[in-house]
């Protein structure tokens, strides 16, 4: 009900600010806004369609389960011995016997080295990792033939990852051999702890995935999957290591996840839409960004984005979107909204300036175009100046910012809005001010007949409340 009415005055401000061949525009304008207020993300391959275990299989009355143990292939779990090989043989045996739980016994250490696990598999399975599963920690030993892989799943579908279980990277080596870490190191990449990729309906459910040698957690080329109770964790100097990274990926659900890390605690790029994000805790780490995209002239696409209660501590970016700039293609319709945040540097930042190389980098004048982004019920407290940043290409400008119910401070000091080339409105209670959002519009009005603009505004204000 009170959306709605919040929804009507925005109209009211468009209409009493439409002025002739604009009025079509900003009726345009309304239905955007409409669409980004109340566009949802449904995720597919849900309990119903996959009809997911909840218990492991012993606890369950339900029969037709068939356990297969890492430890009758052979597998040692002390920490040392390479149980590589018998998880392969589990995972086969798993993969092609309908109806399977592959476990991993707690209170054991497993090594494993880069594995690939290959689907498609006969009917569903569980892996259900209840023990910890560990990395060798010499980079120099690492298998030349996978650099960035470390646990691999691919063509899976219908599969759940469960269990009280650890994912550990055993990073440091990694971290401190890392271009980041000293200059004279040279830039290559690192290992991604867990992969899934070209995989659709996949649960994973309360793993602890922890001290990546690089990303922790990569969802790519997917569809429907689905993050539950996830935590990971590594330390706030650990380079790269980003949370959870989804690439070309539909239908994503995370949800109630914690995660502290070196990088990004979640990060969305090219070709994913409908991702939603429910409850995130994030810290420390960069904050939850879409990006960085365009990088090398590419195409980046994301689309409907959502994330719905967040709460970032410490970290050095909140609600990020970051470009590079000669990249094209476009990020739209994304939605933020009742985000906490508590001492975070650049809470609400967009950047299509990212320039994450040794070497500065040059202005161009395409970018990746930015539009119909809202953020609503955002509070908390901001690290810098410029609690919220919309830095935007002076060719390719962000469109459609809508902000509403702001509460952005410092501890010290007063807050202020930065914007370049950046088109859009605040509407209800909005600090620091957005007045820097541009909108043609909104200006016209204001050149024109300040007493209508201000009027229109005052009545918006008053309703809200
Ligand atoms: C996955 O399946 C596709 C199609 O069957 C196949 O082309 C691809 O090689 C498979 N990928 C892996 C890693 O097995
Ligand atoms: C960086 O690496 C170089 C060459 O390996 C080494 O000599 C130097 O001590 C390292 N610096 C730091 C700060 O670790
Ligand atoms: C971006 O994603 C699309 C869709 O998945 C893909 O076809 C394209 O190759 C990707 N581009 C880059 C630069 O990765
Ligand atoms: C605003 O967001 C905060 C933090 O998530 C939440 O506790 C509060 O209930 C939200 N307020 C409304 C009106 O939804
Ligand atoms: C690029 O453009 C932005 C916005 O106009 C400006 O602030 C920045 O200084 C420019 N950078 C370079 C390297 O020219």
């Amino acid at each position: 009900m009170a959306k709605k009415l919040v929804f009507i005055c925005v109209l009211v401000l468009l209409s009493l600010t439409g002025k002739g061949g604009a009025g079509a525009r900003l009726s345009e304008e309304a239905n955007i806004l409409r669409k980004v207020e109340d566009f949802d993300v449904e995720i597919g391959g849900g309990d119903d369609d996959v009809e997911f275990l909840e218990e492991p299989f012993w606890v369950s009355e339900r029969g037709n389960k068939v356990l297969v143990n890492v430890d009758t292939f052979g597998a040692v779990g002390d920490g040392v011995a390479d149980d590589t090989q018998a998880f392969v043989k589990a995972w086969n045996q798993a993969c092609s016997t309908r109806g399977s739980v592959l476990l991993v016994p707690q209170g054991r250490r497993y090594l494993v080295t880069a594995t690939r696990f290959k689907g498609p598999c006969e009917g569903k399975l569980v892996f259900q990792i209840e023990g910890t599963i560990v990395a060798p920690t010499e980079p120099k030993n690492w298998d030349p033939k996978n650099p960035r892989l470390w646990l691999g799943f691919y063509n899976v579908s219908k599969a759940l990852f469960q269990g009280h279980g650890v994912i550990d990277g055993s990073g440091s080596k990694w971290w401190a051999a890392s271009c980041k870490k000293n200059k004279s190191n040279p830039c290559k990449g690192a290992p991604t702890a867990l992969t899934i990729d070209s995989s659709s309906a996949v649960r994973v459910k309360g793993l602890t995935i922890q001290n990546s040698q690089q990303m922790h957690f990569v969802i790519s080329r997917s569809d429907s999957i689905r993050v539950t109770g996830v935590k990971v964790s590594a330390p706030e100097d650990s380079p790269n290591t980003d949370g959870i990274h989804i690439t070309e990926s539909t239908n994503v659900l995370l949800q109630n996840c914690k995660i502290g890390t070196g990088d990004d605690c979640v990060s969305i790029v090219n070709g994913s839409s409908d991702i939603r994000m429910k409850t995130i805790y994030c810290g420390p780490g960069h904050g939850i960004s879409i990006g960085s995209l365009g990088k090398d002239n590419s195409v980046g696409i994301v689309t409907k984005v959502v994330l719905d209660t967040a709460f970032l501590r410490g970290t050095t970016n909140g609600l990020r979107i970051k470009t590079w700039q000669g990249g094209s293609g476009y990020v739209r319709g994304v939605r933020y909204q009742n985000v906490r945040v508590d001492d975070v540097s650049n809470p609400i930042i967009i950047d299509q300036f990212y320039c994450d190389s040794p070497t500065p980098c040059q202005n161009q004048s395409s970018a990746v175009e930015i539009s119909e982004i809202m953020y609503k019920n955002i509070s908390g407290t901001s690290k810098s100046k410029n609690a919220m940043k919309f830095a935007c290409s002076d060719t390719v400008p962000c469109s459609h910012i809508v902000l509403n119910n702001i509460n952005l401070e410092s501890r010290d000091g007063t807050v202020e809005t930065y914007c370049n080339s950046a088109i859009g409105f605040g509407y209800g209670y909005v600090q620091p001010s957005a007045e820097c959002l541009t909108s043609s519009d909104k200006e016209k009005i204001v050149k024109q007949e300040p007493e209508l603009a201000q009027n229109s505004q005052g009545y918006l204000i008053h309703t809200e409340l």
